[in-house]
C-alpha cells in the first residue's frame, strides 16, 4: 500500500459568536496513490473543512485542535506558509463546486490558464539562483575546513573554476534557450495561422508572412540552427516569393499554405533536436581555448564530457566529497549533543512558563537545532527545517489573546475570503491570515512537546543510518547542475500558450485555439468546470481534491465531468479526494469511501464494503435516500436535522435521527468496530452484546438488484 496522504486524528473547530463549533472531530483516513477516496455526508458534516485543512486555507477563526496531515514526509499542519506555498496548487490542487468562483470573469480563459505557469517559472528562476549561490558557498567553506584550512588556496581556485564554467554554461544555455523559445513561439504562431486559415477566418496574409520571415531571420544560434542555416535562407526567400505572389483580391491561398506548411516542418525539425549538454560544453569552451564547437551536437557532447572528466571533475568531486563528509560529521556531532538538550526543552515546555520565558526557550533551542542541520544535504530534512517555526508558532498560539472584537473578526473573515479566492484562481499567495485564538493551554503545550519529541526520535534514527558519501556528493553536483540550468530556463508566453492549449484539449474543450481568447461567460457551466480542472492540472499536481465539483451541473454534464476526472486519474496516476453529499455520484468512481456525520467518520471501507455491506444506520439512511434508476419507489428522506455542533451530543451524534438507536447510543460515543481488514464502522449495533438488527429491507433489496445486475453484466461480457 502506497499512501500519498495520511490524515490522523484531525480535529478542527471554529470560534463563533455563540461558542466553539466543533466541525471536524477526530477523523483519520489514508489516501492511496492513484486511488480515489470519496468523502460522503450531509451538508455541514465537515467535508469541506477537511479539504481546506489539507490545503491550508482555513478561515481566520479556525482552531486546529490536534492531529496530523502527512504528505511527502511533512506534517501539513506544522509547516510554514513558505513551505506550503510549494505544495498548494503545485502538488495538491483543488476544484470547487462553483467554477465561477475560481475564474476571473473579466480575464480571457487562455490568460487564466497560462498565468500560473508563467508566474511559477519566474519564481523558480529566482529561487534557483539563490540556492546555487548559498549552497556553493557552504560547500567551499566545508571543503576548506575539512583540511583545517591547509589547502584553502587550491580549494578556492577549484570552486572558482566550478562556478566560472557553470556560469559559462549558463550563458551558452541561455542564448540557446532564447533561440529555442523564439522558434517555439514562431511555431505556435504558424500553427495559429494554419488553424485560422482552415476555418476560413479573415487574415492579413502579407503582414503575417512578412512577420514569419522576420522572426525566422532572427533565430540564429549555433547549437540550434547551425545545421539549418542553408534551409533557413531558402525558406526566407520562399516566404518573400509568397508575399509577392499573393493578392488579397484573388485570395489565392493554396501556394501560401504550401509555403507555411513547409515552414512548420522546418520549425518542428529545429525544435525537436536533442538539447546539448551545456555544463560540459561550458567547461570545454573555457579550458580548451579555440576548441572547435562547430561539431554536430552528439559529437560535441561526447568530447566535452570526456574532457571535463579527465581534466577537472574527478579532482573536484574528490575534494567536494571531503567537504560533504565534513559537513555531515559536524552536523552529526551536534545532533548527538542536542538530544539531552531536547529532553530539557521537553521538560520546560511541559511545565509552567510565561510568555517571555517561552519565547526565550523557543529561540534558544531553535538556534541549537539550526546547528544540527547538514546544509549540504540537498534533500532538506523537513523535521529539522520546520522545527523553528513549529515551536515558535506553538508558543505564540499559547499566549495569543484578543478580546472579543467584532471589527477584528470581520477583518479576518474578509481577509480569509480574499485569500481563498486568490488561491482558487491559481494565484500564488504568500501571506497568511493568522488565527487569533486561544485554546486549552494543555493542548497547545502538548503540541509544542510533540514537535520536540518528533525531532528527538528523528535524530535517534538518523544517527544510526549509514551514509554513502560518493552518492551524496554525486547527487549534490547533479543538484548544482540542475539549479544552474533552472536559472536560465525561461517559459515564454508562447510556450505557456501551447501548454494551455494542450491542457484544454486534454480536458475535452473543442477548438481550444478559438476558445483560448474567450471570456468565462462565453462558456457553459460544464465547460467552465473543465477549464477550472485545466487550471488545476497546469502545475502537474499529485493530488486533486474535488469538493462537490458537479453539484451545480445537470445530470448529463455531471456524468461527463465525472468521466473526465476518472480519465485524468488513470492517465496521470492522480490521487483524488472526491467530496459529495450524494453516494450515487461516487458509485462508479470511488475506490474507498469515508462516510461522515457531524464531524466524524462513522463508516469507512472500500466502495464494495459500503455499497454491498453497509453497517452504520447513517450509511443505510444515505443509501435509501439515493435515487435508483430501476425503481420508481419514493425516496426516503433522512428524518430530522443534524445536531448543533457547538454542543455536539454526548453519544453517537446520529442517535436522535436513528430508529435503531440503543440506549447506549445516547450516552456514549461508539468506538470503531472492525468488520474486515478494509471495513470499519462506529455504531454500537456491532457490539457483540447488542441486540440483532437486520439491515433494512430497502437496502437488502437494492443490494440484491445490484448483484443481479452485476451477474447479468458479467454474463453479457
Ligand atoms: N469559518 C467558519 N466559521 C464557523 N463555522 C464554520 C466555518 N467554516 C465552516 N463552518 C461550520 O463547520 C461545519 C462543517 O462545514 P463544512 O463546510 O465542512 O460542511 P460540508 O460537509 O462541506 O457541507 P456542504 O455539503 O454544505 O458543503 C458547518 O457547521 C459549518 O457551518
Ligand atoms: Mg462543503
Amino acid at each position: 500500500m502506497d499512501k500519498i496522504l495520511e490524515v490522523k486524528d484531525l480535529k478542527v473547530s471554529f470560534r463563533t459568536q455563540a461558542g466553539t463549533l466543533k466541525a471536524v472531530r477526530d477523523i483519520s483516513f489514508d489516501l492511496e496513490r492513484g486511488k480515489t477516496l470519496a468523502i460522503v455526508g450531509e451538508s455541514g458534516s465537515g467535508k469541506s473543512v477537511t479539504a481546506k485543512a489539507i490545503q491550508g486555507i482555513l478561515a481566520g477563526n479556525t482552531i486546529i485542535e490536534g492531529g496530523e496531515i502527512f504528505f511527502d514526509g511533512k506534517d501539513l499542519l506544522k509547516i510554514s506558509e513558505e513551505e506550503f506555498h510549494h505544495i498548494r496548487g503545485d502538488k495538491i490542487a483543488m476544484i470547487f463546486q462553483d467554477p465561477l468562483s475560481s475564474l476571473n470573469p473579466i480575464v480571457k480563459i487562455g490568460k487564466q490558464i497560462t498565468e500560473a505557469t508563467l508566474l511559477k517559472s519566474k519564481l523558480n528562476r529566482r529561487e534557483a539562483k539563490d540556492e546555487f549561490k548559498t549552497l556553493l558557498a557552504e560547500l567551499k567553506n566545508n571543503m576548506i575546513e575539512s583540511e583545517n584550512g591547509k589547502n584553502a588556496d587550491k580549494v578556492n581556485d577549484m570552486v572558482k573554476t566550478f562556478d566560472k564554467f557553470m556560469l559559462e554554461s549558463n550563458h551558452l544555455e541561455n542564448a540557446y534557450n532564447i533561440a529555442s523559445t523564439n522558434a517555439q513561439d514562431l511555431d505556435s504562431l504558424v500553427e495559429d495561422f494554419l488553424f485560422l486559415a482552415s476555418k476560413n477566418q479573415k487574415l492579413d496574409v502579407k503582414a503575417q508572412l512578412r512577420d514569419f520571415k522576420n522572426r525566422l531571420g532572427k533565430l540564429k544560434n549555433h547549437f540550434l540552427t547551425g545545421k539549418f542555416d542553408q534551409r533557413i535562407e531558402e525558406m526566407k526567400d520562399e516566404l518573400s516569393g509568397a508575399v509577392a505572389a499573393y493578392s488579397p483580391k484573388a485570395n489565392n491561398m493554396e501556394p501560401v499554405l504550401e509555403t507555411v506548411n513547409k515552414l512548420e516542418d522546418l520549425l518542428n525539425e529545429i525544435v525537436e533536436q536533442k538539447k546539448p549538454d551545456f555544463t560540459n560544453i561550458g567547461y570545454y569552451k573555457l579550458y580548451c581555448q579555440g576548441a572547435d564547437l562547430n561539431k554536430p551536437v552528439e559529437e560535441l557532447n561526447e568530447v566535452a564530457s570526456k574532457f571535463t572528466d579527465e581534466h577537472f571533475m574527478n579532482d573536484f568531486m574528490e575534494a567536494a566529497k571531503k567537504g560533504v563528509e565534513h559537513s555531515y560529521n559536524k552536523a552529526l556531532e551536534n545532533k548527538k549533543a542536542i538530544l539531552p538538550e531536547l529532553k530539557k526543552a521537553r521538560e520546560f515546555f511541559n511545565g509552567e512558563f510565561d510568555k517571555k520565558e517561552g519565547k526565550k526557550a523557543a529561540k534558544e533551542i531553535s538556534e541549537k537545532v539550526d546547528g544540527t542541520i547538514d546544509k549540504l544535504e540537498f534533500i532538506k530534512d523537513s523535521t529539522a527545517y520546520t522545527f523553528r517555526s513549529a515551536v515558535s508558532n506553538g508558543v505564540d498560539k499559547l499566549f495569543y489573546f484578543i478580546k472579543r472584537n467584532p471589527k477584528e473578526e470581520k477583518r479576518f473573515a474578509r481577509q480569509s475570503a480574499r485569500r481563498d479566492r486568490m488561491i482558487a484562481r491559481g494565484k500564488t499567495v504568500t501571506w497568511k491570515v493568522v488565527p487569533k485564538v486561544v485554546y486549552p493551554p494543555e493542548q497547545l503545550k502538548g503540541n509544542i512537546v510533540q514537535v520536540v519529541d518528533r525531532l528527538s526520535e528523528h535524530y535517534e534514527d538518523y544517527i544510526d543510518t549509514p551514509v554513502d558519501f560518493d552518492k551524496r556528493t554525486g547527487d549534490l553536483i547533479d543538484h548544482f547542475k540542475e539549479e544552474a540550468s533552472l536559472v536560465v530556463y525561461r517559459v515564454t508566453k508562447g510556450m505557456a500558450k501551447e501548454k494551455a492549449i494542450k491542457l484544454m484539449k486534454e480536458v475535452g474543450i473543442h477548438e481550444p485555439r478559438l476558445r483560448y481568447n474567450q471570456y468565462p461567460f462565453e462558456f457553459s457551466g460544464g465547460m467552465r468546470q473543465r477549464i477550472v480542472i485545466a487550471i488545476a492540472l497546469a502545475a502537474n499536481p499529485e493530488i486533486l481534491i474535488c469538493d462537490e465539483p458537479t453539484t451545480a451541473l445537470d445530470v448529463t454534464i455531471q456524468s461527463q465531468i465525472l468521466e473526465l476526472i476518472n480519465k485524468l486519474k488513470e492517465e496521470r496516476n492522480l490521487s483524488i479526494i472526491f467530496i459529495t453529499h450524494d453516494l450515487g455520484v461516487v458509485a462508479n468512481m470511488a475506490d474507498d469511501i469515508a462516510v461522515m456525520y457531524a464531524g466524524k467518520i462513522v463508516e469507512y471501507g472500500t466502495a464494495d464494503d459500503i455499497f454491498y455491506d453497509p453497517r452504520h444506520p447513517y450509511t443505510w439512511a444515505l443509501l435509501s435516500s439515493m435515487p435508483d434508476l430501476d425503481t420508481k419507489e419514493k425516496l426516503d428522506a433522512i428524518p430530522g436535522t443534524p445536531p448543533n455542533m457547538i454542543y455536539p451530543p454526548q453519544g453517537d451524534a446520529f442517535a436522535a435521527r436513528n430508529k435503531y438507536a440503543l440506549k447506549i447510543d445516547f450516552e456514549e460515543q461508539p468506538p470503531f468496530f472492525q468488520i474486515s481488514e478494509t471495513h470499519r464502522a462506529a455504531t454500537w449495533l456491532l457490539h457483540p452484546d447488542a441486540p440483532k438488527v437486520d439491515t433494512p429491507k430497502a437496502i437488502t433489496d437494492r443490494i440484491a438488484r445490484m448483484n443481479a445486475k452485476r451477474m447479468g453484466g458479467e454474463q453479457n461480457a
